[in-house]
C-alpha cells in the first residue's frame, strides 16, 4: 500500500471504494439513529453510544487540580451530548506525571475534582437532560514520565527500539519490583479517591506504552513481573484486585487497553509485527472475571508510532500506510474484543481522521456489533458538540470537524496547554502562534 498525505476523501462512496481497493474491512451505516440508543452495561447505562475519549489538555494547575480551562473543556464536553465522558490521564503520584500540568488526584485536590464533576453533570443535565457516565483514567506515565517537563523515564524493562528512540543508555535502571508494588498501592488509593470525588468509575490505564501497557510486553524482564504471560499481567491484576478491595464490588473498574503495540516483538504483535490479539484477549478474560465491564480498545503509542495510535492527515512524518489502514486496524481490535466478550461494553477508537464521514463508520461499528460505543478524541477538541450534531442534527458539518492536522499534539509537545487551534481559536490560536509559529 502506498503512503498517503493530505485528506483524499470527498464522499462516503470514496471511502467505501478506497477500503475495497486496499482490502480493508470498515463497517459503514448511513442511518445514524443507532448511535442514539442507550447502552446498557452491568451496573450502568449510557444515555447514548457516543463517548469523549480521554484527551489530556495539559491544563491542570501545577499542583494537579483542574484549572478554569480544564473546567471549560469538561463543561463543553458535557453540553455536547456524549453519553460517556472518559476523563483524561490523571496521575496518582507526582513522579508519574507526563507533564507539569497533568491532573493529579490526592486528598488535597479532592474538593476541586468534586466541583469539576458537579459542574460537568449540571451542564449535561441542563443541555441534554441526561446523566453521562464519567470515568477517570488513572495513569503511571512510565517511560513517558516528564513531571517537570523534561524526560524522567521510568522504564519497565529495556527495549531496543524504544530505548534507542529515547536515547537511553544500556545501564539505565528499570523500575524495581518494590516500586511496582508501590504503584499498585498508589493506583488503588487513587481509585478510592476517584470514587470519593464522584467519578462513576476508574480506568486503570494500560495503553500507549505507558507503564502498565509497557509491562504487558516485558518478555525479557526477570522476576515476578516479567517473562511469561502470567508474570507480565501480574501488575495489572494485582492493581485491579487492590483497587477492587478499596472501591467495592459495585463500582466500575474499566480499562483502556492496547490491543497491539506495533513495535517489534511486543504486546499484541506476531513475530512479523502484525496484530495478534491472543494475549490481549486473554488478559481481557482475566479482567472480565474480576468484574470489569467497560473497555476502551486502542493501539500504538503517540511517542513512537503516532500513525498507529491516531491516524492523521498531516503529522511529524509521512505514515508508511494510508491512514485508512490505521483506522481499519483500530476497528479490528475493538471488533475482536467485543466479539470475544459480548457481555461487556467496548468503546472503539480512531474515527476522527474520517472527518464528516466518521459518524457513518461509528454507526456501522455499533450496528454491526464491532463496538457498543464509538469514542471520539481529537474530534471532541475540535467540536465538543459532536454528539449533539450527530444525534440531533443528522451529522457533522465539515466546517466543524477535526482535520487530524496534529496541531493539538504540537501544542502539547511544545509545553503549552492544548486544544484545537483551528476550531477553538479564541483560546488556542494565540497559543499556537506563541508556541509554534514564532519558533
Ligand atoms: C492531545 C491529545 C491528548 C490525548 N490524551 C490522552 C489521554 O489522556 N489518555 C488516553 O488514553 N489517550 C489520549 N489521547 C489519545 C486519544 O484518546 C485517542 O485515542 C486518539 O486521539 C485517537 O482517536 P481520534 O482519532 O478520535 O482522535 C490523546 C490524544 C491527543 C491528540
Amino acid at each position: 500500500m502506498e503512503p498517503v498525505t493530505g485528506y483524499p476523501y470527498h464522499s462516503l462512496q470514496e471511502i467505501r471504494d478506497a477500503a475495497a481497493r486496499m482490502g480493508l474491512e470498515l463497517p459503514i451505516c448511513e442511518d445514524l439513529s443507532v448511535l442514539g440508543n442507550p447502552v446498557r452495561g452491568e451496573g450502568f447505562t449510557l444515555p447514548n453510544a457516543l463517548a469523549v475519549h480521554p484527551m489530556e489538555g495539559c491544563d491542570g494547575e501545577p499542583d494537579g487540580k483542574p484549572s478554569a480551562l480544564t473546567l471549560r473543556r469538561y463543561e463543553r464536553f458535557a453540553r455536547g451530548g456524549a453519553g460517556l465522558l472518559w476523563v483524561e490521564a490523571i496521575a496518582v503520584h507526582p513522579s508519574y506525571r507526563a507533564n507539569s500540568r497533568q491532573l493529579m488526584i490526592n486528598e488535597e485536590n479532592l474538593p476541586a475534582f468534586r466541583e469539576m464533576l458537579e459542574k460537568t453533570r449540571a451542564a449535561a443535565m441542563e443541555s441534554c437532560g441526561h446523566r453521562p457516565v464519567i470515568i477517570a483514567q488513572l495513569t503511571h506515565s512510565g517511560r513517558w514520565s516528564r513531571p517537570q517537563n523534561v524526560p524522567a523515564p521510568i522504564i519497565g524493562w529495556h527495549d531496543a527500539v524504544l530505548d534507542a528512540h529515547q536515547k537511553l543508555p544500556d545501564d539505565y535502571p528499570p523500575i524495581t519490583d518494590q516500586e511496582l508494588r508501590e504503584a499498585v498501592q498508589n493506583l488503588a488509593r487513587g481509585a478510592a479517591l476517584c470514587r470519593e470525588a464522584g467519578f462513576d468509575g476508574v480506568d486503570l490505564k494500560a495503553c500507549h506504552l505507558y507503564l502498565y501497557s509497557e509491562m504487558l510486553g516485558v518478555v525479557d524482564r526477570p522476576g515476578p513481573y516479567g517473562g511469561p504471560f502470567e508474570n507480565r499481567i501480574r501488575l495489572m491484576l494485582e492493581t485491579v484486585d487492590a483497587a477492587r478491595e478499596k472501591v467495592g464490588r459495585d463500582y466500575i473498574l474499566a480499562c483502556r487497553m492496547n490491543f497491539h503495540d506495533n513495535t517489534a516483538g511486543r504486546w499484541g504483535n506476531d513475530e512479523n509485527g502484525q496484530p495478534d490479539f491472543t494475549e490481549p484477549l486473554q488478559l481481557m478474560g482475566e479482567l472480565v472475571a474480576r468484574g470489569e465491564r467497560l473497555f476502551n480498545i486502542t493501539m500504538g503509542t503517540p511517542y513512537y508510532n503516532p500513525h498507529v495510535n491516531r491516524p492523521y492527515a498531516t503529522g511529524g512524518y509521512v505514515p508508511p500506510e494510508p491512514p485508512l489502514a490505521g483506522v481499519a486496524r483500530l476497528q479490528s481490535g475493538v471488533r475482536a474484543a467485543q466479539a470475544a466478550y459480548p457481555q461487556v461494553v467496548c468503546v472503539g477508537t480512531g474515527y476522527s481522521y474520517l472527518r464528516g464521514f466518521s459518524p457513518y463508520i461509528a454507526a456501522g461499528a455499533v450496528k454491526e456489533g464491532w463496538a457498543k460505543v464509538a469514542g471520539f478524541g481529537r474530534q471532541s477538541f475540535a467540536n465538543p458538540n459532536f454528539a449533539n450534531d450527530i444525534l440531533r442534527h443528522g451529522g457533522l458539518d465539515s466546517k466543524t470537524t477535526c482535520l487530524a492536522c496534529g496541531k493539538c499534539t504540537m501544542l502539547m509537545r511544545a509545553g503549552s496547554v492544548t486544544g484545537c487551534p483551528v476550531r477553538d481559536q479564541e483560546i488556542y490560536l494565540p497559543l499556537y502562534r506563541q508556541y509554534i509559529m514564532k519558533k
